[in-house]
């Protein structure tokens, strides 16, 4: 039997690229999944909770507890991405809905309670707003106690951003939130869109998922041609290196299952509040001349070696002997 060695809650707005990395993380028993909290973010947060227990039962994982959170930022009305991820969140495709319901339970309460009544400090996988996880700090003070870490998939500091040119889309639907997170002492890997931007899915990627039989590659094909029609590329032909999506999720869990594909600075980081660079996350570098280094910020991957190892984990989703 293998040991599990992160207690994990997924904290997310699904979202196409939400599925694919937890369907990941599903597939990897190193990781005791101990709920997925749900938060407004690319769809509202009655059809992102709608999402994750469809995805669950697509994984054959609908014994995992989905606990529904914030609709909406701490202050200012919510921002959706139906642009990138379609109407119903995972690209408007005939994916089966589940008959399970979500748990009795609000998710910054759950995450208190889950954290608290760990044997092991929780990890946190944060993929959409950070709206929860600010509401559960405000709540419980102590909470940076019981939290190993947060991986969060949001920043952007030496690229430009995706909602706004200083923005990524998870920071500028909540910079209050964000802010309030990265000041609590918890500490962050901030995978932003320096290395997401890196992660790659190619249309090859994709025909060679729409081979395999599994639940989860089918449904990850299905999502894929969703957002490749976008760029203007059908499945099934000859393309050229261009012809690939992003999955900004993907490198957040990336982080989580193989850290040393990935190299890191050490900063301290604040969120901006106003003007044209709300949603920006600003770091400072200048650990150890003043600064904390709270955050660690992921500068570089080997996004080639990351996305092989996604497209194999989603290719083998549920053979025996998958770690
Ligand atoms: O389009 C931005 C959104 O897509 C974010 O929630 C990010 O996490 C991804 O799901
Ligand atoms: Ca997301």
């Amino acid at each position: 039997m293998t040991d599990n060695i992160y207690s994990l809650i997924i904290d997310t707005d699904p979202g196409i690229d939400d599925a694919a990395a937890i369907f990941w993380l599903l597939s990897d028993k190193r990781f005791d999944i101990k709920a997925i909290t749900i938060t407004h973010g690319n769809i509202g947060v009655n059809g992102c909770a709608m999402n994750a227990l469809r995805i669950l039962e697509i994984a054959g994982k609908g014994d995992i507890p989905v606990y529904k959170g914030a609709r909406k930022p701490l202050l200012k009305c919510p921002v959706a991405a139906t642009y990138a991820h379609g109407m119903d969140g995972l690209g408007d495709t005939d994916l089966p809905f589940s008959a399970n319901k979500v748990a009795d339970g609000w998710a910054p309460s759950e995450i208190i309670r889950i954290a608290k009544e760990s044997s092991r400090k929780i990890t946190i996988l944060a993929i959409g707003p950070i709206t929860n996880i600010a509401i559960a700090v405000l709540s419980a003070p102590d909470l940076p106690n019981y939290i190993e870490r947060i991986v969060f998939m949001g920043g952007a500091v030496r690229v430009q951003g995706n909602i706004t040119t200083a923005a990524s889309f998870n920071v500028y639907s909540d910079p209050e939130a964000a802010e309030i997170v990265y000041k609590s002492g918890i500490p962050i890997v901030q995978i932003g869109l320096d290395v997401c931007n890196l992660f790659r899915f190619h249309v090859n990627d994709f025909n060679v998922l729409a081979h395999v039989s599994n639940s989860v590659a089918q449904a990850m094909v299905k999502m894929a041609r969703f957002r490749l029609a976008q760029i203007g590329v059908s499945m099934n032909k000859s393309v050229a290196d261009y012809d690939s999506i992003a999955l900004n999720d993907v490198a957040a869990a990336a982080y989580l299952i193989n850290p040393g594909w990935f190299s890191v600075e050490e900063a301290e980081g604040e969120v901006v509040m106003d003007g044209l660079c709300r949603g920006m996350t600003l770091l400072d570098f200048n650990v150890g001349k003043g600064c904390k280094g709270n955050i660690i910020f992921a500068a570089d991957a080997d996004s080639q070696a990351a996305v092989s190892g996604w497209i194999s984990a989603i290719a083998g989703f549920g053979i025996k002997g998958q770690r």
